[in-house]
């Protein structure tokens, strides 16, 4: 048992010299020697086997399925910035707060996100970032990380969020290995990090040579850290591998040199980045500036400038949307931009292309906006030979061959064919998909099929598929076990609380945040489904183009008896989050809050407001009615008292709260 524990610390000291500080203090083949003498220790007492023993590292069994972790503070991702402007508007609405920051800079690393939670010091779980708030658990994969320690230099319970990463080296000798194997290539470091943590045997991953920097304490406080900087000090002392490439910088002017030598030093760097993280070093200034619903305002990303690339546009090709929009898309000869081939990309409507005056046979040049969607930025006309051939926009959908039709001051053209195949399609898939009913296993091949085959042809039919049971599994590819999943992911959507059926109906302009509105707004779908024009555009958020929507959805009987339908199937139409409770000191008032609080953060007052039917807004004007002001209230409060409004201090908002 010593030696096993000796053999342990020795060999974990040996791995964190190596790959965490980069000064290895043994030879590879000390190294061997040690571990092999440990193998065979342990192999001879398991029972001492330790927790943290470096034996993990090659990998250990092989599991099933990914697990679900749900994160106990969410995993928040950031907002971006693209250049200098956007980067000063970020600092100026911090400074608007009364605030005057210090700000960590830090490389934006290119990989994917982990959350590592430690427990006395061990390592318990691990896990991706998900949607936010439920992850998946990989655990088996992240021990294998060379970089991640297993047993932290001290032993208390805490959780840090990262990177893992694959170096460009590691990928490049990936790759001509699985070209060599005939085997797809990945196509950046991120895919090939993110396909390796995604393995089920975790012997995948341990060859993949993964490693990791760890940036992050979602509680710092906890800690008695009380800006970013100490945080990754206090990381680095624990055993994390820490990117050096930090700086603390006291205005934005620094932050914009930063960014500067970060895009110098980008190229001959091991690992890829995409950008540069700016984060407000002060954590109770973090805390005062709070969050939007899925990034915190006190931190942004600036990204690299997108990498254009020219290719041919070969043809422009049309296909039709679930509300019958007609949507032109170029056919690219397939190049690659930022990481992946790009073959298509979306040309919006006709306007689009005449404003860029693109022709068919074009040289155009490619970019990725946001570094995701595929774009094009415009023709080199220059290059034109002649043999370019004019757009023309089409006049009849291309699938059901009815005229297309154009509603007044549109620009988009749309198919109103009730039967139009396309459309329908279209419709059943965003309907099943996951920010809808979330029906798993009903993907957008398996719908077009259905429909194909006359399985499916309208939104009902997918609740009546149990009863065809028999029928699908005599479809290739569809075994007992794929079928019942299908199956009882369609059953389990019936339980689906009401925004989520409101949202998948493909209302036109009622996206998930509008649906989420009329819900805690109306409470039931009888009450939306009554709810006159004048009563919908009195809700914050509906416009008059909205309620029309609306009021013209649940006019129309087909719709009704779809809705009738689906409720006899066993559709639930439920909403189980929290309707707002009308309160007379919050409904229908404007509030701003500004300053910190003790035990509130600014998130959830504002959610408070909201569930008493008021609404917030960020900036203090005659319209406001409340402004709710904390500690270190700065600019805004001052504004308030000039324009006489009303003010409320801590105690107040908890009266009222109460
Ligand atoms: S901070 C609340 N710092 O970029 C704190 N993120 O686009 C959120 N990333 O989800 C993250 N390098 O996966 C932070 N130095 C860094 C980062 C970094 C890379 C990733 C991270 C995040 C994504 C946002």
């Amino acid at each position: 048992m010593e030696r096993i524990d000796e053999l342990t610390k020795l060999l974990n000291k040996a791995n964190y010299e190596y790959y965490v500080l980069d000064n290895p203090t043994i030879t590879d083949q000390e190294y061997d020697s040690l571990i092999r003498e440990l193998i065979i220790l342990e192999e001879k007492y398991p029972e001492y086997k330790r927790k943290d023993s470096p034996t993990q590292r090659v990998g250990g069994e092989v599991i099933d399925s990914f697990k679900k972790v749900v994160h106990t503070t969410r995993m928040l991702s950031l907002s971006n910035v693209f250049n200098e402007e956007e980067i000063i508007k970020f600092d100026e609405r911090i400074k608007k707060e009364g605030l005057i920051p210090k700000y960590v800079c830090e490389f934006k690393i290119d990989g994917l996100a982990v959350s590592l939670k430690y427990k006395n010091g061990m390592l318990e779980t691990a896990s991706t970032r998900g949607d936010g708030t439920v992850g998946e658990d990989i655990t088996h994969n992240v021990k294998t990380i060379k970089s991640i320690p297993l047993k932290l230099d001290k032993n208390i319970d805490i959780e840090v969020r990262g990177e893992i990463f694959m170096s460009k080296k590691t990928l490049k000798i990936l790759n001509e290995e699985r070209s060599k194997n005939n085997e797809p290539l990945f196509q950046n470091c991120r895919n090939a990090a993110a396909g390796s943590v995604r393995q089920l045997d975790p012997k995948i991953a341990a060859k993949r040579k993964l490693d990791s920097f760890i940036y992050h304490l979602p509680n710092p406080k906890d800690y008695g850290i009380k800006t970013q900087y100490e945080s990754l000090l206090f990381l680095k002392s624990l055993g994390f591998k820490v990117n050096e490439n930090f700086k603390l910088v006291s205005n934005i002017n620094e932050v914009i040199t930063f960014i500067e030598d970060a895009s110098n030093k980008r190229e001959e760097l091991l690992y890829d980045i995409d950008g540069v993280v700016i984060k407000v070093d002060n954590l109770d200034m973090q805390d005062a500036l709070g969050f939007t619903a899925k990034t915190p305002k006190w931190a942004t990303a600036y990204k690299f400038p997108a990498e254009k690339v020219i290719t041919k546009l070969q043809d422009i090709i049309f296909t039709v949307g679930r509300t019958g929009q007609i949507t032109p898309n170029a056919v690219l000869n397939p190049v690659l931009v930022a990481g992946s081939t790009v073959k298509r990309a979306t040309l919006h409507n006709k306007e689009y292309i005449i404003e860029k005056d693109l022709m068919i046979g074009d040289d155009v040049v490619v970019y990725k906006a946001g570094d995701v969607i595929p774009a094009v930025l415009g023709p080199l006309k220059e290059r034109r030979t002649g043999k370019e051939i004019p757009f023309k926009m089409i006049d009849v959908c291309p699938m059901c061959g009815q005229k297309l039709s154009k509603k007044e001051g549109n620009i988009d053209y749309f198919c109103l064919n009730k039967e139009c195949p396309k459309k329908n399609i279209e419709s059943l898939i965003h309907f099943a998909s996951k920010n809808a009913m979330n029906i798993e296993g009903l993907g957008e091949k398996i719908i077009e099929d259905f429909y194909n085959f006359n399985i499916i042809k309208e939104i009902p039919d997918i609740y009546k598929l149990k009863d065809k049971k028999d029928e699908l599994m005599l479809l290739e590819g569809f075994k007992e076990k794929k079928v019942n999943n299908i199956l009882n992911s369609i059953e389990k959507s019936k339980e689906n609380s009401l925004e989520r059926v409101i949202f998948a109906l493909g209302i036109e302009g009622i996206g998930e945040k509008n649906a989420k509105i009329l819900v805690k707004n109306f409470k039931n779908l009888e009450n939306i489904k009554n709810a006159k024009f004048e009563d919908l555009v009195k809700i914050r958020d509906i416009g008059d183009i909205l309620a029309n929507n609306i009021v013209n959805y649940f006019e129309k009987e087909e719709n009704i008896k779809e809705l009738e339908k689906l409720k006899e199937l066993g559709v639930m139409f439920e909403y189980k989050g929290k309707a707002i409770v009308e309160n007379e000191n919050f409904v229908n008032k404007k509030f701003v809050i500004t300053g910190s609080f003790e035990n509130l953060t600014r998130e959830e007052i504002k959610e408070k407001i909201e569930s008493f039917g008021g609404f917030t807004s960020d900036s203090v004007s005659k319209k406001t009615d409340i402004v709710i002001a904390g500690e270190n209230a700065g600019s805004k409060l001052q504004k308030a008292s000039e324009l006489g409004i009303i003010i409320w201090d801590k105690d107040k908002l908890n009266d009222m709260l109460k």
